[in-house]
């Protein structure tokens, strides 16, 4: 069925509709079709991105890009490839013609097609340990890249790669069914020609003779090598307690095994107040269970946010019936009583761990790679150790926006550091200059960040954060390292592209 609200782009539509750097959705045979306009030139693409469905005709058009407001995710005007994660897949493309001072929508144009010719260096095997966010995109981006030879990942994981984010939000809120969340169906890595090892940890790396061997006793020898072992939540001992009662977020089991102790749950402990805790709250909270969120800090997430947006932070979750205990932590536990340093008992069906993660990066330091907080890697992504690079939260890299070398727990990052690492173990030589970007999602309220600001002199706020309508530059020196944006899309695709144009003036 056409919209009858949206032009039929089959029947054209006057020039004069869509200035220069303009955007319009239309339908295509009942589809819906964004046609853009950019440098004179007109593009009609599909309407909304392959991540999450967010619609571009609210995105940033720079050049023959369209950006995504949801994630910043990027697509190719031209060809409709996804340049950028997190959509890994391409839009589709209209061939648009002009007549006189109309312009027509004809028909779909063939696929984005992915390198034609083999990249310049072919190594004969690649093995990537970490099957997360930059193991898959590595792994996608040397099949795109033309790759035709031997491709392992093994992950300590038991489930094929998934949608991580996820674990936390809609699918722990129960919002989102299970079979959303890998990141590709089982027969995607197979018609790849990927091989996909589970349940397997890699336990040595002998960086000299190019051999992984993995806790079964398995070896397997590469030629390059990409450690994504991202991070792992960091393990808080909680006097009194048993493991059962225990519960960290990390895997799709760890979320599983959650949901599954929430079925007979009222009242739950979250221990931790940043991103994690905070959104495994309000996941709770929308099944009905009653949630004390228990954090040394004074004000959730001060030290990332700052205490405007933090205190923000805790009423949305107060307007939402979380109870907070700030400034203190667990003393002990006792059966289902939790008792706080501070003296109170609470009782709690289950109590959750969402207090930070370290690096997962106890294999490169076997192997005796250059360490630093994570694992130290240059603008290439390249280690210390000749042919293996590092990817997603376990490497630190030279960021060239902040000039700091810097580690960051970031979705989108992990899966550009991914792509880029691929590229370059193909021999590309490209910097990894990509700003970093994080999004977090509470209730109805999605918080976009970009940059990176470990400390800041001046915070400005431009808009209202209690009207959940805002962007908050972090500064030093006068210069913004970082900016966050509640409402504010473009402003988040805007601060990016100008951190993006500064690296550039570099
Ligand atoms: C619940 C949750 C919600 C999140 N929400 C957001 C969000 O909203 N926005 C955002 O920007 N970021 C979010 N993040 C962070 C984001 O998921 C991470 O930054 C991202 O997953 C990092 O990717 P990675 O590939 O480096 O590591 P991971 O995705 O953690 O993957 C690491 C992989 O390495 C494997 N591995 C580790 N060691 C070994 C070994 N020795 N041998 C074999 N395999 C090994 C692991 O099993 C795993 O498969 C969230 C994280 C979690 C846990
Ligand atoms: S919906 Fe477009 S990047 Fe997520």
């Amino acid at each position: 069925m056409s919209d009858p609200e949206k032009p039929d782009l089959k029947n054209g539509i006057a020039v004069s509709n869509i200035p220069d750097g303009g955007k319009l959705v239309g339908t295509v045979d009942g589809e819906d079709v964004l046609l853009i306009r950019s440098r004179n030139q007109f593009f009609a693409v599909g309407a909304y991105c392959t991540h999450y469905h967010g619609p571009l005709v609210d995105g940033l058009v720079v050049n023959e890009e369209v950006r995504c407001p949801w994630h910043h995710a990027c697509f190719s005007l031209r060809t409709g490839e996804a340049l950028r994660a997190p959509a890994l897949d391409s839009i589709e493309c209209w061939r648009v013609e002009q007549a006189g001072e109309k312009i027509f929508v004809k028909e779909r144009a063939a696929p984005a097609a992915y390198a034609s010719t083999s990249p310049a260096v072919q190594p004969s095997s690649v093995v990537i340990i970490g099957g997360g966010a930059a193991g898959l995109a590595a792994a996608d981006m040397f099949r795109r890249e033309g790759y035709g030879g031997l491709l392992t990942m093994i992950s300590a994981d038991s489930a094929p790669p998934v949608d991580r984010p996820n674990l936390s939000k809609d699918f722990l809120a129960g919002a989102a069914p299970a079979d959303w969340i890998p990141l590709r169906p089982p027969e995607w890595y197979s018609e790849r020609k990927i091989n996909l090892v589970l349940n397997s940890r890699a336990i040595s790396l002998d960086s000299k003779q190019k051999r992984i061997r993995t806790e079964d006793g398995k070896t397997y020898e590469y030629e390059t090598l990409l450690l994504a072992t991202g991070a792992e939540p960091v393990k808080l001992p909680l006097q009194g307690s048993t493991s059962s009662q225990i519960f960290y977020l990390r895997s799709f089991s760890d979320s599983q095994n959650i949901i599954a102790k929430t079925s007979s749950a009222k009242q739950v402990v979250v221990v931790g107040a940043s991103f994690i805790g905070l959104e495994v709250a309000a996941s709770l909270r929308a099944r009905g269970v009653i949630v004390h969120v228990v954090a040394p800090s004074r004000v959730p997430m001060e030290k990332i946010l700052g205490a405007q947006v933090g205190a923000f932070v805790r009423s949305l979750h107060e307007s939402h019936g979380v109870v907070f205990h700030l400034g203190e932590t667990v003393s002990h536990v006792d059966g289902d009583m939790v008792t706080l340093t501070g003296g109170q008992s609470i009782r709690a069906d289950f109590i959750v761990l969402g207090v930070g993660v370290r690096p997962s990066s106890g294999l490169a330091e076997q192997a005796g790679l250059k360490m630093d907080r994570g694992i130290v890697v240059n603008e290439f992504l390249e280690t210390s150790a000749l042919g293996v690079f590092a990817a997603g939260d376990a490497a630190r890299w030279p960021d060239p926006y902040t000039r700091e070398r810097i580690r960051v727990e970031h979705w989108v990052v992990a899966e550009r550091q991914g792509q880029t690492a691929a590229k370059n173990m193909l021999g590309m030589r490209q910097k990894f200059e990509a700003v970093p970007f994080f999004w977090s999602q509470h209730y109805d309220v999605q918080i976009n960040y970009v940059g990176h600001a470990e400390n800041w002199d001046t915070i400005e706020v431009d808009g209202d954060i209690e009207k959940r309508d805002c962007s908050v530059s972090y500064k030093r020196d006068g210069r913004t390292l970082a900016v966050a944006t509640i409402s504010r899309d473009l402003k988040s695709l805007a601060a990016e592209l100008e951190m993006e144009s500064s690296i550039k003036r570099q």
